[in-house]
């Protein structure tokens, strides 16, 4: 039976099963040009007369205008906010009145805040499909969903694959999810390669998941090693740390592409700083940009889905 997702916040990825991951994968090709030959879909009215809220109380690029040009593509009416100081909670308005507005004026919120659990407590105030962008340090979860897409269209398969996630594994949310998505198919091998310090959570890990910390200036010589067939790479996210961060900066350039196997992608889910030079860009293996392109074909999906309208 087809997974229904009508009217259903998405904060977690917990909180999918395998068939709804790969449901919404399946989904989101009919959106993506390089597989439209096969779509019977009219894309363009899908969703028309709905409106998408998009509440991003903490900057975004990729996630922000991929939910807009996604919500517009499907026909949706786009408002919302990206500067606090021009709502009313500069004045004092607190987050629950906020969210009860917004979704009075709107059939689905799409929310990033900087902190872990802001999402769940969005989805808990609003009776309309709460889709959770970012928040904090905890989930993304709507990344990981093109992170497998990117992966899918890649390799053909979600599962047999060894995965090196690359940077600090104990703030940056799309580690976290990315590697409990894996884990929900077989035989896939997660390596968490982090400076020391930077581990990933206990409530992230799984029996495929292993630790890795190493001097990063080691990090060439540990991928030469490991072999994998993804390295996910991540930036040092400083905004929620209080040390100095550049004693965790590392950096994948020429010399890594040497010294990987051929089949091998890299991915990062952006914004980069230094952590991947743009010297790797060329070549066929840095997948990031695509990676990003296809974000906007999975949250059309995911809109359509959550709205009923697929
Ligand atoms: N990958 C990602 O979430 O990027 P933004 O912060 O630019 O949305």
């Amino acid at each position: 039976m087809k997974p229904n997702f009508k009217g259903r916040d998405i904060i977690d990825i917990n909180d999918f099963s395998k068939e709804e991951l790969l449901f919404v994968l399946e989904t989101a090709k009919e959106f993506d040009p390089d597989y439209l030959k096969r779509s019977k879909r009219s894309n363009y009215t899908i969703a028309q007369g709905e409106i998408a809220a998009l509440l991003f109380f903490e900057p975004s690029t990729r996630t922000e205008q991929s939910f807009r040009s996604a919500a517009q593509k499907i026909g949706m009416g786009v408002i919302g906010f990206n500067d606090l100081t021009l709502t009313s909670m500069h004045k004092g308005e607190t987050f629950t009145d906020t969210i009860r507005i917004m979704e009075s004026y709107s059939n689905v919120l799409i929310i990033r805040h900087p902190e872990a659990g802001s999402a769940k407590k969005a989805a808990d105030i609003a009776s309309i499909p709460v889709i959770n962008a970012g928040d904090g340090p905890n989930q993304h979860p709507t990344q990981t969903l093109l992170d497998l897409y990117t992966i899918l269209k890649q390799f053909g398969r979600l599962d047999n694959l060894k995965v090196a996630l690359v940077g600090d594994q104990k703030h940056y949310r799309t580690m976290h999810a990315l590697s409990i998505a894996l884990f929900k198919f077989s035989g896939n091998q997660i390596f968490g390669i982090s400076p020391k310090g930077l581990e990933m959570p206990a409530e992230f890990k799984h029996a495929n998941y292993q630790d890795l910390p190493i001097d990063m200036n080691k990090l060439n010589e540990t991928l030469a090693k490991l072999k994998p067939d993804i390295i996910y790479a991540g930036r040092i996210p400083k905004e929620y740390m209080k040390e100095d961060t550049k004693k965790y900066s590392y950096h994948i350039n020429k010399q890594t592409l040497a010294v990987l196997p051929k089949n091998c992608v890299i991915m990062h889910p952006l914004p980069r700083v230094d952590e991947v030079d743009p010297e790797v860009d060329s070549s066929p293996k840095a997948i990031y940009f695509t990676q990003a392109r296809n974000g906007m074909y999975v949250r059309e999906a995911l809109l359509g889905l959550v709205l009923g309208r697929i």
